[in-house]
């Protein structure tokens, strides 16, 4: 090989390790900069998870927890998955004002639970946003669930409905037997 030719080479080869070194430098400095992204972005993820969920804590037992446990029976029934059952709005609704629903839209899932429950009304949350109620039912959901104390809610629309009905039919009736005696103890 001629001395000119030796020299260009030995010049490129060297050029060509630099522009790898070079390429390498870049691809390690850019990957750091991505992993660092994520991991500020997972950190602020967890942190506001963690904020809403002490509220949802903190909610549910300034509001609920005096009727309501979380997976068993108390003055109301648990609450957990009511979202996935019912649907987000109704949620919204019922919690906000259950007696609206009851008495003024007659909703049939509202006039159920008010029916198995004989009747005692759940107090209305005019003032709680939807945030608040969905940081609540987020923290009941964080829970284990137990299918066994929501078996009402596999019920259709039409058995539902049937129940209310059935229940109004009975409490028509017992009132009429005790008007009936108050009636007789008057006379
Ligand atoms: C004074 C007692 C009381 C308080 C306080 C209370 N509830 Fe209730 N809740 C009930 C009763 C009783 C029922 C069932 C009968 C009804 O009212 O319709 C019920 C029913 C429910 C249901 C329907 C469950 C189903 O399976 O259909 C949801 C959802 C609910 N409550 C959420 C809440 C939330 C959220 C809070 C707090 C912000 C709350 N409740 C506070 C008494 C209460």
């Amino acid at each position: 090989m001629p001395f000119g030719t030796r020299t260009i080479a030995k010049a490129l080869a060297a050029i060509m390790k630099r522009l790898t070194t070079i390429l390498l430098i870049t691809t390690f400095l850019a990957c750091n900069r991505t992993a660092k992204v994520e991991q500020i972005e997972t950190k602020s993820k967890t942190s506001s998870d963690k904020t809403a969920f002490l509220r949802g804590k903190q909610l549910f037992l300034t509001h609920c927890y005096s009727c309501h446990h979380i997976s068993t029976k108390k003055i109301g029934p648990p609450f957990q998955r009511i979202r996935e059952d019912y649907g987000v709005s109704w949620a919204l609704n019922f919690i906000r004002n259950s007696e609206r629903l009851i008495y003024e839209e007659k909703d049939t899932r509202a006039r159920y639970i008010f029916s198995i429950y004989n009747q005692s009304m759940m107090t209305a949350f005019p003032n709680l946003t939807d945030q608040e109620i969905i940081a609540i039912l987020d923290y009941v959901d964080s829970h284990e669930f137990n299918p066994s104390m929501h078996s009402h809610r596999t019920a259709t629309i039409e058995e539902m409905s049937e129940l209310v009905e059935e229940y109004e039919k009975d409490r028509k009736a017992r009132e009429n037997q005790l008007l009936e005696k108050i009636r007789n103890f008057k006379n």
